[in-house]
């Protein structure tokens, strides 16, 4: 019996409502057998204070916090001439050929809903389409496979400075249009990208929306729900495509998404995108180095047993958030205890900045700890690390750490294989 109608009559069977599960489907990535090991291109078409701190300090205006008020609050002119010098300068082409001799195969590129539709009445600035499409050719030049990674919604998904605009109550859940929009946007990726999925295996439809807000959860529930249709139908209804779903947990334990979109509830080529960091809290940034370490080593159990295919999408060697603007632009740090409510734990100097500022033993401890998280997220599927770069703080960057030794050329080739124990 042909595989597909097995599968059909196997789907029958069991009852299953979503037939489309049943149609061939090939990755562009070998996900499940190969390990996902990127970078994250950061700070590159959605601004971030702190991976380029200089870009806002030039400004003059200390209110400018954001991609959003960036456009907003100085001349068209300037902004548009400044983000182009950006787009030209901070991945190039020897960017990709660096990420592919470093032995990653993917990268993650963050993009905003701005580089694709702006509503009236909103300050952005568009242009970055022909970046998307040139890091996609220089991918498929080095073998290295991209993840389209919307980081910016509407309204924005979690009032985040990353998101694009900083805000104390997001709002792109909350406004149906808000929601619409994105799902067009979608389409129109899924569609850019359908025919090249050797290169482009998997879109993620949006970065971290703000689930510890209930609203927000049921909302990004059924976001995913029809982002599964815009991604893996853009031929339509009869068949599917070979581009792989990639959802964010919304900051939910993966226990909370257990069973939601397995090829059991008929779901084919949803990938899980969990987020795992140990600084933005009082309490995980007091963590000893060790315990930070013991720390990433536990989520073994969570990584090896979840349901679907899981990558860590976002991770740092970086145990603290003393970085210049990490908590936002004239946010200061929980760790030295300049962020309002947090207790000191220890001074920031010599912990982020040059690498050249680095002691040998904390050169150790960026080297263990980035080693133990590796081995744990490669129970998962893999890991793909936050960032390729930052301006002004190594600790964060693995173009520093190759450059400095705490990362090595060849993520497999490890000094502590048995740090988890
Ligand atoms: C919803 O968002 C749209 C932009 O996407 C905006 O024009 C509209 O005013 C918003 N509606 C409400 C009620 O805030």
């Amino acid at each position: 019996m042909p595989f597909s109608l097995r599968l059909v009559l196997a789907a029958a069977l069991l009852g299953l409502s979503f037939l489309p599960s049943v149609f061939p489907f090939t990755p562009g990535f070998p996900y499940g057998s190969l390990k996902v090991r990127g970078v994250n291109l950061g700070g590159w078409l959605v601004l971030e204070p702190w991976i380029t701190p200089s870009i806002f300090d030039n400004t003059g205006n200390s209110k400018i916090v954001d991609e959003y008020t960036f456009c907003k609050l100085q001349s068209k002119a300037t902004a548009e001439s400044i983000l182009k010098q950006h787009w030209d300068t901070w991945i190039t082409e020897s960017d990709f050929q660096a990420i592919a001799a470093a032995g990653l195969n993917h990268v993650r590129l963050p993009i905003g809903y701005w580089a694709f539709e702006v509503g009236p009445g909103e300050p952005y600035i568009s242009g970055q389409q022909a970046y998307l499409q040139k890091a996609v050719t220089w991918a498929a030049k080095y073998n290295l496979k991209v993840i389209v990674d919307l980081h910016g919604a509407p309204g924005s998904q979690n009032g985040f400075d990353n998101s694009g605009q900083r805000m104390p109550t997001p709002m792109w859940a909350s406004n149906n249009t808000n929601v619409a929009r994105t799902n067009a946007i979608i389409k129109t990726i899924a569609n850019m990208f359908k025919d090249q999925t050797n290169v482009v295996p998997t879109i993620a439809p949006l970065n971290e929306p703000a689930g510890f807000d209930s609203g927000v959860l049921s909302v990004t529930q059924q976001y995913w729900h029809d982002s599964y249709g815009n991604i893996r139908f853009p031929f339509g209804s009869s068949k599917t495509s070979n581009t792989v779903e990639l959802i964010h947990d919304a900051f939910q334990p993966l226990s909370f998404w257990n069973n939601q979109f397995t090829v059991g509830q008929g779901y084919q080529g949803v990938m899980m995108d969990t987020h795992i960091y140990q600084m933005f809290s009082n309490e995980l940034v007091a963590l000893s180095n060790s315990a930070h370490i013991s720390t990433a080593c536990g989520n073994a159990q969570d990584l090896s047993t979840f349901d679907l295919w899981i990558v860590v999408g976002e991770w740092t060697p970086a145990a603290t958030d003393c970085a210049k603007y990490l908590n936002g632009r004239g946010v200061g740090a929980r760790y030295d205890g300049t962020m309002a409510g947090s207790p000191k734990v220890g001074s920031c100097t010599g912990l982020t900045g040059k690498a050249s500022t680095f002691s040998s033993s904390y050169k150790t401890f960026l080297r263990q700890y980035w080693e133990a998280q590796v081995i744990t997220y490669e129970l998962g599927q893999g890991w793909i690390q936050w960032a390729w770069k930052a301006e002004s703080a190594d600790e964060w960057s693995y173009q520093a750490g190759l450059a400095n030794g705490w990362i090595p050329q060849d993520p497999t080739d490890l000094k502590y294989p048995n740090i988890c124990g």
